[in-house]
């Protein structure tokens, strides 16, 4: 079985696991530790390097997410983590930290992968964006199955607010809005969407794309769109992902 190991650094934990690139499945148990208070890179890192020693006999490449811009390895943006994170070579420290090569990417991109390649998008062809509705929105442009990497398109302005700002997870839980109201706020970027890029398929996924059945049919577009289905492990499947393809 050739495997890789992902690493999904999220807001409240870092997990970690094995993934068989074949099956895009865990090839153990995954691991999960609490990320630490002032997520730093270098904090980050001896998380990454504590996760990896539960693994001692995986040796293969090793991709990690972060949320962020990362181009070529070093992150140049950082909405919701710490600000020491801009302009760290994430994969020069990880890897110095870890000892062998790692990869660093773009959570959504991770994640967009791991959808397209094994989960909800599976198969389809043309232009999928798979956004992710958490603390933040990230969003990953996937054409013909080949990754555009760091769009961003939660930092999109729309009617003068960020759209991450409007209708992410965390602006519905923090302004106590209802399903209904939430669901207007995601039509107005989705529409957006559409009429920037004409998708053939948008994917929707974070921890939230679990309540599908209360949102879903609330968002009023002529794109079709569906919820994720590797919901909290499509970060550690696209990361692996990430990394084989780049050793
Ligand atoms: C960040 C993106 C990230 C998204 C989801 C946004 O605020 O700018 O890089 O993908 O949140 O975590």
């Amino acid at each position: 079985m050739t495997t890789a190991f992902g690493i999904d650094f999220g807001g409240t934990g870092i997990k970690g696991a094995p993934v068989d690139l074949a099956a895009g499945r865990f090839a153990a148990e995954r691991v999960r530790i609490k990320t630490p208070e002032k997520s730093t890179p270098t904090k980050v890192a001896d998380v990454f390097l504590e996760l990896l020693d539960s693994f001692p006999n995986h040796d293969g490449p090793i991709g990690v997410t972060v949320p962020g811009v990362v181009r070529h390895g070093v992150v140049s943006s950082a909405a919701n983590i710490d600000e020491s994170w801009i302009g760290c070579d994430a994969d020069k420290l990880f890897s110095d930290r870890l000892g062998r090569p790692v990869h660093a990417v773009n959570d959504a991109d991770a994640a967009g992968l791991a959808e397209v390649r094994f989960g909800a998008a599976k198969g389809r062809n043309g232009l999928v964006i798979v956004t992710t509705l958490g603390t933040g929105i990230g969003s990953a442009l996937v054409y013909d199955g080949v990754l555009l990497p760091n769009t961003e398109l939660g930092h999109l302005e729309i009617d003068g607010h960020e759209a991450e700002a409007r209708a992410s997870n965390r602006a519905r839980e923090e302004k106590e809005l209802s399903w209904k109201e939430w669901g207007e706020r995601l039509t107005t970027y989705y529409r957006t969407l559409e009429m920037l890029f004409s998708p053939d398929l948008f994917l929707v996924g974070g921890g939230v794309s679990k309540d599908w059945a209360e949102f879903g049919d609330l968002i009023d577009i002529e794109t079709e769109i569906i919820p994720a289905t590797l919901r909290n492990k499509a970060g550690v499947i696209g990361a692996a992902l990430y990394a084989s393809e780049q050793a």
